[in-house]
C-alpha cells in the first residue's frame, strides 16, 4: 500500500482514496518509462487499488482526424498498453480512459479537426476503433485550449455514451482562459467527469515569484487577474458558470514549480525571478520538480507555509520550489468535499512518491516547524474510510520495532490517531509496518523462517490490540521472492 495515499494526502498518508464521492482520477504519463532511477515508473509500478480511473496520456491527433500513437516503441515494444490493462484483472472496478491531448499537442490541428463535420466523424470512428482494441473504458479529451468552440460536441459524445463508455475532459482551471474556450453548461451536460486543471497558475514562463496552485488568494494579488489565479477561484467559477459538482473533480498536482531568485534575500511573492529552478534529476526540466523529488533530495531545504494561500514552499540560496505537500493537498480534498465535488483528478502518479521515500503518513511531519507541522490532532476523521499509520518497523528476530519512541509515547501521537474514531465510529485506522527506509533485507530473514515469522505475527497482534488498531498493512519493499503470505496469516 502507498502511492494513493500519497496522490490525496500525498503520503501525508492519510487515506483519502474513498474521500466523498470518491472518484480519484489518476494521469499515468506514459513517457516517464524512460526516467533514471528511482524516477522510472512504468504500468507495472501502478498500484490498481489507489484510483479509481486511469487515464493513460497521450495519444495525439492526426490531421485526418485519426488517432496518432506519439510512442510506438513504448505501445508496442514494451507492451505498456497492455500492462496497463492487466491491472484491471487485480481491482475489476478499475477504469482504464484513453487522453488524447496534452500541452505538447498545441491546439490548431483539434481546432481544425473540430471545425469540420467529415473530420469529426473520422475522429470518433478512429477514437472507437482504438478504444476497442485496448479494451479502454473511456475517453478523454485534454485540449489545451479550445478557443473558439466548446469543449466536446455532441456528436463525439453520442456514440461513446451509446457504448457505455466514459467521456471526460481536462479543463483550464484559469477563468481568463474559461471565458475563451468553454460553453460550460454544454460542457457539463455532454461529460461524465470534467477535470479541472486547477493548477499551473504560476511558474518559470513569469519572471516573479508565484505558486503553481495556491488554494486562495494572497492579499499581495494585486489585480483582478491575479485575484483568481488560484484553486478556489478556478472551481468557484465552473460552479458558478453552471457545471454539476459531481462532474467536476478538483485537478491536484504531485509536482511543483520553481524559481531561481533574482534576489535570495527576497522570496516573497511576486520577488523577481531570472527563470526556471534547477531540473531535479528525475523531471529533468527546469522550473519543474516532482513531489518525489522534493522528498527524496530537498527535505532538509527551508519549509514555509503560507497561511493566505494555504500552500508550502520550499527554498534553499536563490532556489525557491512551490510545491503541494500532504497538508496542502489535505485541504484541497477538504475544500472539494465542502463544494460537493465528485472527486479529485491527479496529474500525475510518476512524481507522487511512489517508492515511498520520505513521505507517506508522515508521521514524522511533527518536527517540522510552525505550520507545516501536522499531527495526529491535525487529521479530518470524516476525509478518509481507512488511515494507515506510518510506520512501524520489523526486527530481526520478528517483533514490531517503534521507530521513534518519543513521538509514540512522548507526544501520545498513537492515542490521538485512535481518539479520531470517537468523531468518526466508522473509521478504520490500520498498523502500516516497513517503507523504503527498512530496506528489504530483515523482511526476507523473517519471512524465511517459520519461528520468526510466528514471532511476528505474535508481535503484530500483540501491538494491534495495545493500541487498538482494526488492521494491519505491509509495507515491504519489495518482496522479491515471496508474495503476501504472512500478512495472511495476520489475519
Ligand atoms: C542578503 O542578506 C544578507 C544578510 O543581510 C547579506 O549579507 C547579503 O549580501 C544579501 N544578499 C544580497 C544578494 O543582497
Ligand atoms: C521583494 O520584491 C517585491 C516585488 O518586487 C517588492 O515589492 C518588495 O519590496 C521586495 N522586498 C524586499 C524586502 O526587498
Amino acid at each position: 500500500m502507498t502511492k494513493l495515499l500519497l496522490l490525496l494526502a500525498f503520503t501525508s498518508a492519510f487515506m483519502v482514496l474513498s474521500a466523498s464521492a470518491g472518484n480519484v482520477v489518476c494521469y499515468f504519463a506514459s513517457w516517464t518509462i524512460y526516467r533514471p532511477d528511482n524516477g522510472k515508473y512504468t504500468a507495472l509500478d501502478v498500484d490498481p487499488n489507489l484510483c479509481t480511473h486511469i487515464l493513460y496520456a497521450f495519444v495525439g491527433l492526426g490531421e485526418d482526424g485519426s488517432v496518432r500513437v506519439l510512442d510506438d516503441w513504448e505501445l508496442t515494444g514494451l507492451d505498456e498498453m497492455n500492462h496497463l490493462m492487466s491491472l484491471k484483472e487485480q481491482n475489476p472496478n478499475l477504469k482504464i480512459i484513453l487522453s488524447m491531448g496534452g500541452w505538447n499537442e498545441g491546439s490548431q490541428k483539434y481546432s481544425a479537426v473540430a471545425a469540420s463535420p467529415g473530420l469529426r466523424q473520422a475522429m470518433v470512428q478512429s477514437v472507437l476503433a482504438f478504444v476497442d482494441q485496448y479494451g479502454f473504458d473511456g475517453f478523454d479529451l485534454d485540449w489545451e485550449y479550445p478557443c473558439q468552440r466548446g469543449g466536446v460536441d455532441e456528436d463525439k459524445a453520442t456514440p461513446l455514451n451509446e457504448k457505455g463508455l466514459i467521456l471526460s475532459a481536462a479543463v483550464s482551471g484559469g477563468i481568463a482562459s474559461c471565458e475563451l474556450s468553454y460553453d460550460i453548461p454544454g460542457v457539463s451536460e455532454n461529460l461524465d467527469m470534467i477535470n479541472v486543471m486547477v493548477y499551473d497558475f504560476h511558474g518559470a514562463f513569469e519572471s516573479f515569484v508565484g505558486h503553481y496552485a495556491p488554494l486562495y488568494a494572497s492579499s499581495l494579488d494585486a489585480t483582478d487577474e491575479q485575484k483568481t489565479l488560484n484553486v478556489a477561484a478556478g472551481i468557484e467559477y465552473w460552479l458558478d458558470q453552471g457545471a454539476d459538482p459531481k462532474k467536476i473533480n478538483i485537478g491536484l498536482g504531485t509536482y511543483g514549480r520553481g524559481f531561481a531568485l533574482a534576489d535570495p534575500n527576497n522570496s516573497s511573492l511576486y520577488a523577481a525571478t531570472y527563470g526556471g529552478s534547477e531540473a531535479g534529476p528525475y523531471t529533468r526540466a527546469m522550473g519543474v520538480i516532482g513531489y518525489n523529488e522534493v522528498c527524496e533530495l530537498y527535505s532538509s531545504w527551508e519549509y514555509t507555509w503560507d497561511d493566505e494561500q494555504q500552500v508550502p514552499h520550499i527554498q534553499n540560496g536563490n532556489q525557491w520550489l512551490g510545491y503541494d505537500d500532504e497538508k496542502s493537498i489535505q485541504l484541497k480534498v477538504e475544500y472539494a468535499n465542502s463544494k460537493g465535488l465528485g472527486g479529485a483528478m491527479v496529474w500525475s502518479l510518476d512524481t507522487d512518491d511512489f517508492r515511498n521515500v520520505v513521505c507517506y503518513f508522515a508521521s514524522w511531519t511533527i518536527y517540522r516547524p510552525d505550520n507545516g507541522k501536522f499531527t495526529a490532532l491535525d487529521v479530518d476523521p470524516n476525509l478518509c474510510t481507512h488511515i494507515l499509520y506510518a510506520f512501524v518497523g520489523l526486527r530481526e528476530d520478528g517483533t514490531v520495532s517503534v521507530l521513534d519512541d518519543w513521538e509514540l509515547t512522548g507526544l501520545d501521537e498513537m492515542n490521538h490517531l485512535m481518539s479520531l474514531k470517537e468523531q468518526n465510529p466508522n473509521l478504520k485506522i490500520i498498523l502500516s509496518m516497513g517503507g523504503w527506509n527498512e530496506g528489504s533485507y530483515k523482511y526476507s530473514q523473517v519471512a524465511r523462517n517459520a519461528n520468526t515469522r510466528a514471532a511476528m505475527v505474535q508481535a503484530v497482534l500483540d501491538f494491534i490490540d495495545l493500541y487498538g488498531f482494526d488492521g494491519f498493512d505491509l509495507d515491504w519493499e519489495y518482496p522479491c521472492q515471496r508474495g503476501g503470505e504472512d500478512i495472511d496469516k495476520v489475519r
